[in-house]
C-alpha cells in the first residue's frame, strides 16, 4: 500500500472473504457493497473479484 491510501486498488469481491486492514481510501458504503482495497486485504477463502 502506498503511504496515502487513495482507493485506486478498489475491487469488488463477488465470491469469498477477505480480511482488510486499511487506513482510508474506501468508504463504509463501499465496504457494505462488497468492495475491498486489494493492496491491504488478505484472502481468507478462494476469491472471485471484479475490477
Ligand atoms: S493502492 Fe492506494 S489504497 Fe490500495
Amino acid at each position: 500500500m502506498g503511504r496515502f491510501p487513495d482507493g485506486t486498488c478498489r475491487v469488488a469481491v463477488t465470491e469469498g472473504e477477505v480480511e482488510m486492514e486499511h487506513n482510508g481510501g474506501i468508504t463504509d458504503e463501499d465496504v457494505a457493497e462488497g468492495y475491498i482495497l486489494s493492496c491491504c486485504s488478505t484472502p481468507k477463502t478462494h476469491l472471485v473479484v471484479d475490477y
